[in-house]
């Protein structure tokens, strides 16, 4: 399928390697604005890509079936209207854009023109994350009690967004698709701005119907962590990404034998074994291109399409709200 990508920053040329890679793809053309960037790409690209300043040249190639797009997330929504608008489909890096009104747009847009809109929510791409949703479907896990997480490390600041719409839109993404799109009935959050505009240390905690979530956020840890509890009635996860193992499945619970009144109730922790599966390492952005290029193919809107990606963009709408009211 041939692509232009948009955006060669810090993703971008992670994304760019991925689809020279790929064969999948014919990658007929970078484009960046900034000159040195542009100059960085033509270095590390192959000469068969094409370097622009102006995505806006390929927008009426008809030989040019998708866009990618990598800029900066203010950035996103103008790009990806105007690709769907000739017709082309859309790979669009997380979030699907800045507010609810404009991923509504985005989504009124993929569907007047029968185009696929993807959102990277690549956690959905990822095989442990994929491996604890198989666990959770199956039953094995039990009913989902709470999700917490922690995604913090010492920059990059961002400019446009803060450290909630960068990194705890990963886990809101996972737990919409693990909970078969549940949407949390009360939301709290807290962030911090020591400089700059944006919250930079950010807490979020979720009460859904079944189960609760808090997503720690950062970008002034100066410790890389990656680490995700999932936890059923029956059995606990936990993924850490930092870690040679990733994935611990711990068969432990409480168990609870009731009686005629509750203060006769007994409660019995249950330790088990502790299981580390062995997942075959897969690159989770080449899955994401590549669900993204198959979903064109047949014609499918995607796992992480804009309905998903709308009902993830509703949750940090109003976690910002509630960030700015603290
Ligand atoms: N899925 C993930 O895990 C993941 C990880 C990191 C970043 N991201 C996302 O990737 C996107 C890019 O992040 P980044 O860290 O690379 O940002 P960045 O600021 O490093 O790069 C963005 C680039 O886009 C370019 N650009 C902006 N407008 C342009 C235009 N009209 N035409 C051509 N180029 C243009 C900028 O000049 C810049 O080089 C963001 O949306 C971010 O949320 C996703």
């Amino acid at each position: 399928m041939k692509v232009v990508q948009v955006g060669y920053g810090y993703w971008g040329a992670n994304i760019s390697k991925k689809l020279v890679a790929s064969s999948k793809f014919e990658f007929k053309a970078l484009c960046e604005i900034l000159p040195d960037r542009a100059e960085k790409a033509r270095r590390e690209l192959p000469d068969y890509v094409e370097i622009s300043d102006n995505y806006e040249n390929y927008l009426d190639d008809p030989e040019v079936k998708a866009f990618v797009i990598a800029t900066q997330t203010v950035n996103t929504f103008d790009i990806g209207m105007k690709a769907m608008s000739m017709g082309k489909h859309v790979f669009m890096e997380k979030p699907l854009a800045t507010t609810v009104e404009r991923s509504l747009k985005l989504m009124e847009q993929a569907k007047k023109q029968g185009v696929i809109l993807h959102c990277d929510h690549i956690m959905l791409y990822n095989p442990y994350y994929r491996y604890i949703k198989k666990l959770y479907d199956s039953g094995e896990l039990g009913d989902l009690m709470y999700y917490d997480t922690e995604k913090l490390n010492l920059g990059p600041i961002r400019k446009d967004v803060d450290a909630l719409m960068d990194l705890a839109v990963h886990d809101i993404a996972v737990i919409d698709w693990l909970s078969g799109g549940c949407e949390p009935v009360e939301l709290s959050a807290m962030g911090h701005i020591p400089f700059g505009e944006h919250e930079t240390h950010t807490y979020l905690t979720m009460k859904y119907d079944g189960f609760i979530a808090h997503l720690k956020s950062s970008w002034m840890s100066p410790l890389k962590i990656r680490q995700t509890v999932v936890a059923g009635t029956k059995k606990i996860v936990i993924f850490d990404d930092m870690s040679v193992e990733r994935i611990k499945v711990y068969d432990c619970g409480i168990d609870v034998k009731p009686a005629e009144s509750y203060e006769d109730y007994v409660y019995t922790n249950r330790r088990g074994d502790i299981y580390v599966p062995n997942i075959e390492f897969e690159d989770s952005l080449q899955n994401s291109l590549e669900f993204f290029e198959n979903c064109v193919q047949t014609g499918t809107q995607s796992l992480s399409g804009p309905e998903p990606s709308l009902r993830v963009m509703k949750v940090l709408e109003w976690a910002e709200k509630q960030m700015k009211k603290q």
